[in-house]
Formats: structure tokens, sequence, C-alpha cells
């Protein structure tokens, strides 16, 4: 087993030096990318856990970094697809709102009261969000989405989370960043509020909601364009890329998934204010590799829903999480929610 590299006294993983594509990956012109082998005595291509702090999970591997200064230092063209619910305001995933929202003292968080001895999850408030911070999102996918472009085999998928008040303003960012838009997934749950009359005029206008009430989670879907003159036919022989995976009973891939907010159990297990389900997140991940071979990427992993659920169906994927506290709730949390029973 490769041996863990330890993050630095300061507690961030060090920033690393873009690097050039590995010439040891690159066979007849095309990098030829090793899916990580987590096993004791596998190997793993050292650019996946180089310089940072890892751990291997099953068929997965976590790792404790930035994903923007992580991606930098991988060759082009080595992960056939991303599956990832990023901090869509940005903001609500920095240190000081953390810190506000553990500290009860809310910030972009709202925090709902509890009552019925039951307390409810914090929400992000993305409504607060000003017109330099909506700036700030769209330059970071814009970013973001030109870093996974490159390392992104051509023709690989990307399923991204996001919500109903940002989602134009982050696809649009995503396109500008090199993606092609291709779509995308409603999943049907009410996890965002809205709905609410007009505050401090509820009862002037009782008829009344400023937004409407949440009752989906749109995801996003992307693609890195297939290479010119190629049809999607001649990327997955190339790349196993270009498509999405039907079900196991032959039925294609729907864009519509019914949904459940994440149960009790899998919260207990997780421990991170934003955990998808697993029975949401095995779809996805089924689907973006459509041969089921190939490498996931999940760069915001949190507690890593993304990487149980790969784990769960017997597949390679990577997560990486820049928080500590996450990445250490990440490598508790995926063999226990893998374990869980459903969708194989
Ligand atoms: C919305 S949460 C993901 C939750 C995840 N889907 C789960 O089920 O646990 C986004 C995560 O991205 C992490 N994050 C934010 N910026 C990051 C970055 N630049 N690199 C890596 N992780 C980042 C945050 O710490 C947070 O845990």
């Amino acid at each position: 087993m490769p041996s863990k590299n330890q993050t630095p006294p300061n507690g961030r993983p060090a920033r690393r030096a873009p690097r050039a594509a590995d010439p040891a990956a690159r066979g007849n012109g095309a990098p030829r990318i090793p899916a990580p082998t987590p096993r004791p005595g596998g190997s793993v291509a050292p650019y996946f856990t180089d310089g940072y702090r890892h751990t291997f999970v099953g068929e997965s591997l976590l790792v404790h970094a930035d994903c923007m200064a992580w991606m930098r230092g991988l060759p082009s063209s080595c992960v056939h697809g991303v599956v990832t619910d990023p901090p869509y305001g940005l903001k609500e995933y920095d240190v000081d709102q953390l810190q506000k929202m553990e500290g009860g003292n809310g910030g972009i968080w709202r925090l709902p009261p509890s009552f019925d001895g039951s307390s409810r999850q914090p929400l992000p408030r993305f409504t607060a969000l000003n017109v330099g911070e909506r700036e700030r999102i769209s330059e970071f996918f814009t970013e973001w989405a030109r870093e996974t472009e490159r390392v992104l085999k051509p023709g690989g998928h990307v399923l991204i989370a996001c919500n109903p008040f940002l989602c134009q303003l982050v696809y649009a960012a995503l396109v500008a960043g090199g993606l092609e838009f291709r779509g995308q997934i409603v999943r049907v749950v009410r996890t965002f509020r809205g709905g609410d009359r007009p505050k401090g005029a509820e009862s002037e206008f009782p008829d009344v909601c400023s937004l409407p009430r949440g009752c989906h989670e749109p995801w996003g879907i992307l693609r890195k364009a297939l290479p010119p003159g190629r049809t999607v036919a001649d990327c997955l022989k190339d790349h196993g890329t270009g498509a999405l995976r039907r079900s196991r009973s032959g039925s294609p891939f729907l864009d519509v998934i019914p949904s459940r907010r994440t149960s009790l159990e899998e919260r207990r297990v997780g421990g991170h204010p934003s955990l998808k389900p697993q029975e949401l997140m095995r779809q996805l991940v089924w689907a973006v590799l459509p041969l089921g071979r190939g490498v996931i990427l999940d760069p915001f992993t949190g507690a890593g829903s993304t990487v149980a659920a790969a784990t769960a169906l017997g597949l390679h994927c990577i997560g990486v999480e820049r928080r500590a506290k996450f990445f250490q709730a990440a490598t508790a949390a995926v063999p226990k929610l893998a374990d869980l029973p459903g969708l194989r």
C-alpha cells in the first residue's frame, strides 16, 4: 500500500505547482491512466495521492485537498466522469460561515428552530447573495469547469447538484469554462424552502408567495466535447465515455428521479449538513460510467456520499475534501454508507 502522506503542520494540504502530463502515462498519443487500485499492494497513479493526506476505502480513494490545487497536479484526460455536489453559494462552506453555523449563530445558514423534540437541518440562504457574491460564484465555477474539462476524458460527463435559485448562474459559468450543457436531472424532493409570504407583510399579502416552494433539486448534466469528427460510439471505444449508462433493466437513464430526503440513519453516520442519500447517489454513479468502468471524481466530497455509492457498486471513485473535519468524517462514514442496503 502506498505510504500515506501527512497533512502539513498548518493543517492545510500543501499547494502544488501545476504539473505537466506524466509522460509514463502516455501511450500511442493518448494518456493511459490506470484506475486507482486501492488495495494493499495495489498501484495507484501517484498524481492522485502525491503530496496529500489520503486514505483508501474499498475500490475508492479519499484525498484531503483543495480540489482546484489538486486537479492542477493531474495530467489531462485522466478521469471518466464527475458526480459532485459543490457549495452552490461558495460562501456557506467558508470557515467563518461554518463556525457561525456550528456556534448556533446563523450567518448564511438558516437555523430552523427545534420543535416537537426534533431539530431540522440548517439550510444555506442563497437569496441573501449580493451582486459581488454572484460574480464570485460565476468566476469560481468557470475556473473549476476549465480544470474539470482538462482532467476529464473526451466525452466524460459531469453530474452536478445545484439549486433552483442558482442553477442558471452555475450552468452558464460551467459552459463558459468549456463544458457542454446536456440537460438537467430533476430530483423530486422537498429540500429547499421558498413559498413564504412577503417578509414583514405576511398579513397584508396573505395570498402571495415571494418564491415557489421548492419541490425539486436540479442536477446539471454537462459533458466534455467529443473529439472533432468522432462519434459517441468512437468515444465509447476509445475512452469508455461519451454517453450515460442505462438502468439494469435496459431502460434509458431518466432525467426525473423521485427521491427522499437523506435518512436519519445516513445523517447520523455522515455528520455533514449536506449529505446526499445513497438511494440517489447510487443511481448517479451508475449512470455516469456508460460502460461501468473507469474513474469517477467527486471534488467536493463532504462526508463522501458519492464515494460510498461508488464503493457499494464496486466502482472506482476519488473523493476530494478540503476541510479536515469532513475528510475525517468521510473516512469513517464511507464504509458504513456503502454497506447500507438498497440499490446495488
Ligand atoms: C455541499 S457539500 C458536499 C456534501 C456531499 N455531497 C455529501 O454527501 O456529504 C460541499 C463540500 O465541498 C467542500 N469544499 C468546498 N470547497 C472545496 C474545495 N475547493 N476543494 C475541496 N472541497 C471543497 C466543503 O467543505 C463541503 O464539505
